[in-house]
């Protein structure tokens, strides 16, 4: 998946810049509509207050797979949307699942900081009926993590290379396998690598990503979701007509082949992972490990430590069929499943990305 702020450094593209007039056009660009549910607003129903920040989960290609069914006045039922899908790269949906898991905790924590407690009952009516229902009540406890889901964001970006202290390492440590020194994080460093060359190299992977880019304000404000790229130089070069599906497929465009030695020395500018495995890989431990990584990046945030999801090893399908068996001899001893492997360490200051406001994931409202 590209970084959103550098996709390409296409040939020509600063000349192309300046010729527009470009200061205050970039100045205009931020698409404030997408990112507004960065900023909710007040609600006086408890469940509309939480489902507005349990929307700023992480989720995979921010697909943000979540419908919204409001019964009565304390029931919440969430569903997965199974337009949502990513087909090539989640074929069976673990990962959104994960993605719906982060949600459902992300709830409980913003509904718990306004003083409701919450009665979860996860996959109700099994595997294939919704994926939570829960009650609101009074009487529920904030946890000191919900303080953190406004400046929570995945940190795509290279890290230093100062190494995270021994304090920082054992409060992680609770959340997460972590993968400190230099001789373990090498080969799984190298594995990131291969297996982002793999997705990129792999035509139908890599039309999921193409599919789901928004490039510039009108696009990102029309679908908050997917891959969204702002840089207003990408923004100009779509206008012009030079950004099409056949040029972003084309790995060797000069301009893709930029984006990837930037991705590349990205993912090298990793000092640490961390790692969430499961015994077993039912529904409920997918859910439970979206739980799981939702408080991992509340801590890393109050910790001022960045992480990033690097999914590409874990993905079912043929192509990466040797990464995936590599990634489980690594890091899921005794036929584990590994759920999320996440580049850590000190970064520059993330950036938000954009969400569809509540309003759009309510289904019924009875
Ligand atoms: C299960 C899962 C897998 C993810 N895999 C990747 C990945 O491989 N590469 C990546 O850049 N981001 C990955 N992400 C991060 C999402 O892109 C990110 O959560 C989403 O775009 C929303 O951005 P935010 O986390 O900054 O709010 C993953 C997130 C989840 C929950």
């Amino acid at each position: 998946m590209p970084t959103r702020r550098k996709f390409l450094t296409i040939l020509g593209g600063g000349t192309i810049l300046a010729a527009t007039g470009a200061t205050g056009f970039v100045a205009t660009r931020t698409p404030t509509k997408a990112l507004a549910p960065w900023q909710p607003q007040t609600y006086n129903d408890p469940r509309k207050a939480a489902l507005s920040y349990a929307l700023l989960a992480p989720n995979p290609h921010n697909r943000q797979p979540w419908l919204i069914e409001l019964i009565g006045d304390d029931t919440v039922i969430i569903h997965r949307d199974e337009e949502r899908d990513l087909p090539q790269t989640d074929p069976h949906h673990r990962q959104l699942f994960i993605g719906l898991g982060a949600f459902v905790e992300t709830m409980v924590l913003a509904a718990g900081a306004q003083g409701y407690k919450v009665d979860l009952s996860l996959l109700p009516e099994g595997d294939d009926g919704p994926i939570a229902s829960a009650i609101f009540s009074g009487g529920g406890n904030a946890d000191p993590l919900a303080g953190q889901i406004l400046q929570r964001h995945s940190n795509k970006e290279p890290y230093s290379s100062q190494r995270l202290s021994d304090n920082q390492i054992a409060v992680l440590s609770d959340f997460a396998t972590l993968y400190i020194d230099e001789q373990q994080v090498a080969p799984i460093r190298a594995m990131t690598r291969r297996a982002f060359d793999i997705e990129t190299n792999t035509p139908h992977t890599l039309k999921e990503s193409v599919d789901l880019m928004r490039i510039g304000k009108a696009e990102i404000n029309a679908n908050p979701d997917g891959i969204e790229l702002s840089d207003p130089l990408l923004e100009v070069l779509r206008r012009l007509g030079m950004l099409t599906e056949e040029a972003l497929m084309d790995t060797e465009h000069p301009g893709n082949k930029a984006h990837l030695r930037e991705y590349h020395a990205m993912l090298e500018a990793t000092p640490h992972y961390a790692v969430l495995t499961t015994q077993n890989n039912t529904r409920s431990d997918q859910l439970d490990s979206g739980r799981q990584l939702m408080r991992l990046y509340l801590k890393a945030t109050e910790a001022g430590i960045g992480l990033h999801p690097v999914s590409q090893a874990l993905q079912e399908y043929a192509e990466m069929k040797e990464e995936y068996a590599l990634a489980h001899e690594l890091l899921a001893p005794k036929g584990h499943t590994v759920q999320m492997l996440l580049r850590m360490g000190i970064g520059p200051e993330p950036v938000a990305t954009p969400r569809w406001p509540l309003e759009s994931r309510i289904i019924e409202n009875t």
